[in-house]
């Protein structure tokens, strides 16, 4: 073996050792990036493919309203992933893709809320309100949506220089929007959660994703998991 190559070797140890591991090809040519903005995008051509070609039921604002809603919660697990998945995996540029999930997150939400604000009721806030009152669902949906409105605003660097510490503090509350948004999901297609009836599987689903994501971020489960992944690389490596 050549001079060079047992150099990069044992650049390539060290660097496992230490816990920093290389960036993996796909993600330096930033495929990942790429895969994700088409992913993003699949459901909203789906349903307008959906809706020009009359498969949207019978009753389309309502299916259109629900499968925005469905993908907006996707999105918000996506966003909700993306730290989770660094300390399990170590692809640090993972953290590239937390801004724009985010952001689709915020932008299927308002494609939810005006399907069924602008198009189902055209905008006719009395009736939306005389509406809201039977709907348990609609108060933690409309709190999370504006969390998510928030956080969208100051997702720009302009506020992250000029919230500093708090910029952090405030982006936590990604946490709060996402169990809002699986409770009103799981009141919008229940009514009632402690009545055994009707499609609880996929908001409980969705509860123990966020629950198991949420405890990957807890300090402690964090360090144990990365000494766990390096212990494992530099075994690996030795
Ligand atoms: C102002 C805020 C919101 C309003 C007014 C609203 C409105 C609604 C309505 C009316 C439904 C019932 C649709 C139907 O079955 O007829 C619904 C369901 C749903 N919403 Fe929202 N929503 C809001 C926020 C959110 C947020 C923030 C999310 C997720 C990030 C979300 C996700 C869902 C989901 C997953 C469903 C269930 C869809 C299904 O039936 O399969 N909504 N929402």
């Amino acid at each position: 073996m050549d001079d060079m190559g047992s150099v990069t070797i044992k650049k390539e140890k060290e660097t496992i050792a230490a816990g920093t591991v290389r960036k993996p090809p796909l993600l330096r040519f930033q495929w990942v990036q790429i895969v994700m903005h088409i992913l993003a995008w699949v459901p909203l051509v789906q349903l307008a493919v959906d809706y020009f070609t009359g498969k949207l039921t019978i009753n389309p604002i309502q299916a259109a309203t629900q499968q925005l809603g469905l993908t907006a919660m996707l999105m918000v697990a996506a966003a909700l992933a993306v730290t989770p998945l660094i300390t399990l995996t170590g692809f640090s540029s993972l953290q590239k893709l937390s801004r724009p999930l985010g952001l689709y997150a915020f932008m299927y939400t308002t494609l939810h809320v005006l399907m069924y604000v602008g198009v189902d009721y055209g905008f006719a806030f009395d009736l939306l309100w005389l509406d809201a009152q039977g709907k348990s669902y609609m108060l933690s949906g409309l709190i999370s949506f504006a969390i998510l409105l928030v956080l969208a605003i100051t997702s720009f660097r302009w506020w992250m220089k000029h919230l500093r510490k708090n910029w952090k503090r405030l982006h936590r509350l990604v946490y709060a929007a996402g169990g809002l948004a699986v409770l009103h999901y799981g009141l919008a297609v229940k009514g009632d959660l402690f009545r055994l009836q009707g499609d609880i599987v996929k908001p409980a689903l969705y509860t123990l994703l966020l629950i198991f994501l949420f405890g990957l971020r807890i300090p402690v489960v964090r360090r144990a998991v990365i000494n766990g992944r390096q212990k494992l690389l530099a075994r690996r490596a030795g």
